[in-house]
């Protein structure tokens, strides 16, 4: 299961600042598991999202399209992905794609790629050129 893979990837997380791990997993076109959590650092803005590691790890190798995603952490309630993250997921996911969000005490909630990013910009808006 995805969630599982993301659970398992969050153990690693290098949270020492926010003390927030977090885990991702993405299912690629190619049918396997791209893993990543969140790798913080002491000059804070240089530190990485679990779900930019995830993608970052489709992406090196060679698959494009994201087709179910899924995000663990220890919070009080699913961790919904920050704004950024939303983009860097709708670059490789249609709106109608899946995101787990989960809690390690089991709660989840789903919403599509398209419910966390409405009116996502996108090439189509860019027209001809
Ligand atoms: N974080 C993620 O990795 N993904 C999310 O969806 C939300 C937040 C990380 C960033 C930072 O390392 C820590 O959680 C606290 O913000």
């Amino acid at each position: 299961m995805l969630i599982e893979a993301a659970r398992a990837v969050r153990e690693n997380a290098h949270a020492p600042y926010s003390r927030f791990k977090v885990g991702a997993a993405v299912l690629a076109a190619d049918g396997k598991v791209y893993v990543g959590c969140n790798v913080e650092n002491i000059a804070s803005p240089e530190g990485t999202c679990a779900e930019a590691g995830a993608i970052a790890a489709m992406v090196a190798a060679g698959q494009r399209e994201i087709t179910e995603v899924a995000v663990i952490a220890d919070g009080p309630e699913p961790v919904t992905p920050c704004g950024g993250c939303r983009q860097k997921l709708a670059e490789f996911a249609g709106a109608h794609v899946k995101v787990t969000m989960a809690t390690l005490s089991g709660t989840t909630r789903v919403m599509t790629v398209g419910e966390l990013l409405p009116g996502a910009f996108s090439v189509a808006q860019m027209g001809e050129r």
